[in-house]
C-alpha cells in the first residue's frame, strides 16, 4: 500500500514535517511519499493518507481543505491521518493551554463528514517576519517565542504509531 502525506505549506515547516514523517513510514516498512496537496492528481491511487497543513488564524490553509473535499469519497473508504502544524509551543505561562484548546477550532473547520484516526497538532516555525503587525503584538504580549519550535522526537513518536496502526504487514 502506498501512503500519501500530503502537506500544504506557506513557509515550509510543515513541508519539511511532512518529508520527516514519510520518511519515518519507510524506516518502517510502509510505502509512503510526501507531496503537496496542490500536486496531487489522483487521491484514488493511494490507499492511506496522512495530511497537514499549517494552520493561520486556526484554519488550515484554503488549498488544503479544498484537496479534502474535493477527495472526500476516496478519504472517507480509506485510513486518513491528519497533522496541523501551529504554535502551541511558542506559548508560554497560562497561554500554553490554549495549544490543546485550538485543536476542536481546526477540527471544526475542517469538511463534515471527514473521518480520521488521530489529529495531531504539531509546533512549527514562527517567525516575525510572517505575522501581520497585529499579531505579532499580540504574540509578544502572551509570551510567545519566535523560533523553530518543532519537536521531531514527538514527530517520529507519533508517525512510528501511526506505521503500526496502518493494516497489512509491512510492504517495503
Ligand atoms: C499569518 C499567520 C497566521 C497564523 N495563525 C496561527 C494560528 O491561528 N494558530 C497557530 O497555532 N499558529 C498560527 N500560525 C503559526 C504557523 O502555523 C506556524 O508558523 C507554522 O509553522 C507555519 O507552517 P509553514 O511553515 O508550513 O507555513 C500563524 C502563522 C502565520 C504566518
Amino acid at each position: 500500500m502506498t501512503v500519501l502525506v500530503g502537506h500544504m505549506s506557506a513557509d515550509g515547516s510543515t513541508r519539511e514535517i511532512a518529508e520527516r514523517i514519510a520518511a519515518g513510514l519507510r524506516r518502517a516498512g510502509r510505502v509512503a511519499e510526501a507531496r503537496s496537496l496542490a500536486e496531487v492528481a489522483d487521491a484514488g491511487a493511494y490507499e492511506a493518507f496522512v495530511l497537514g497543513s499549517a494552520v493561520h488564524g486556526q484554519r488550515w490553509l484554503p488549498p488544503a481543505v479544498d484537496f479534502l473535499r474535493d477527495n472526500l469519497d476516496v478519504l472517507r473508504a480509506r485510513p486518513v491521518w491528519i497533522f496541523s502544524v501551529g504554535m502551541p509551543d511558542a506559548l508560554r505561562g497560562p497561554f500554553r493551554r490554549m495549544g490543546p484548546k485550538e485543536v476542536p477550532v481546526i477540527e471544526k473547520g475542517l469538511p463534515a463528514g471527514l473521518g480520521y484516526r488521530d489529529h495531531r497538532l504539531f509546533s512549527g516555525v514562527v517567525t516575525a517576519a510572517r505575522l501581520p503587525r497585529t499579531g505579532r503584538i499580540v504574540f509578544r504580549l502572551m509570551g510567545g517565542r519566535f523560533g523553530d519550535h518543532r519537536d521531531w522526537d514527538a514527530i517520529d513518536a507519533w508517525t512510528a504509531r501511526t506505521a503500526a496502526a496502518l493494516e497489512g504487514p509491512p510492504t517495503a
